[in-house]
C-alpha cells in the first residue's frame, strides 16, 4: 500500500494533456493499485494521473457503489445523451465546490491494466464522475465548467461529492 502526494491547482501538470499509455506491465498495475490508495485515503471518487504528478491517460473511479472499481486507460467518450446538473468536487481544489453540467449518459472505450480494450456505459453520478476524470486527462479542470461556485452550506442540501 502506498499513498501517493495529491498536486493541486495551479500546478501546471493539471493543464496539460496527458500521454497515451503503450506499456501494460507490471509497473502500470503497480502504479494503479498505489492510485486506488491514494483516492480510498483522499475520500475521493476518482483520480487521475496527472493529479500524482504523472503526465498519462490513466485515471480510476469509484463512487462507492455495486460498479466497483473502474481503471481507465487511453479512455476515449465514444457517446452522450441528454445533461445534468450537480455539485462537484476535486481532491486537487480542496474546499471548491461547483456545480457543472455534463450529459446524463456517457458511452467510453478504455482499456484495462492488462491492454483488454473494453467499452463501459455509464449514466447519473456515474457517468459524472468518469467524465470528470476523462476531463482530467486533457488538461481540463472542473472549474472551467462550473456554472455556479457553492458554500459548504449549499452543499449540504446535494448528495457528497
Ligand atoms: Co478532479
Amino acid at each position: 500500500m502506498a499513498v501517493l502526494p495529491i498536486v493541486t491547482f495551479p500546478d501546471k501538470i493539471l493543464e496539460q494533456k496527458c500521454d497515451k499509455v503503450t506499456a501494460f506491465d507490471g509497473k502500470l498495475a503497480k502504479l494503479l493499485n498505489n492510485m486506488y490508495d491514494t483516492m480510498i485515503e483522499a475520500d475521493g471518487v476518482g483520480l487521475a494521473a496527472p493529479q500524482i504528478g504523472l503526465k498519462k491517460q490513466i485515471a480510476i473511479v469509484d463512487i462507492g457503489d455495486e460498479s466497483g472499481t473502474l481503471e481507465m486507460i487511453n479512455p476515449m467518450i465514444i457517446e452522450t445523451k441528454g445533461e445534468q446538473t450537480g455539485p462537484e468536487g476535486c481532491l486537487s481544489f480542496p474546499g471548491v465546490y461547483g456545480e457543472v453540467n455534463r450529459p446524463y449518459f456517457v458511452k467510453i472505450k478504455a482499456f484495462d491494466r492488462k491492454g483488454r480494450e473494453y467499452e463501459l456505459e455509464a449514466e447519473d453520478f456515474y457517468a459524472r464522475a468518469i467524465q470528470h476524470e476523462i476531463d482530467h486527462l486533457n488538461g481540463v479542470l472542473f472549474t472551467k465548467k462550473v456554472t455556479k461556485y457553492l458554500s459548504e452550506e449549499e452543499l449540504e442540501g446535494y448528495e457528497e461529492v
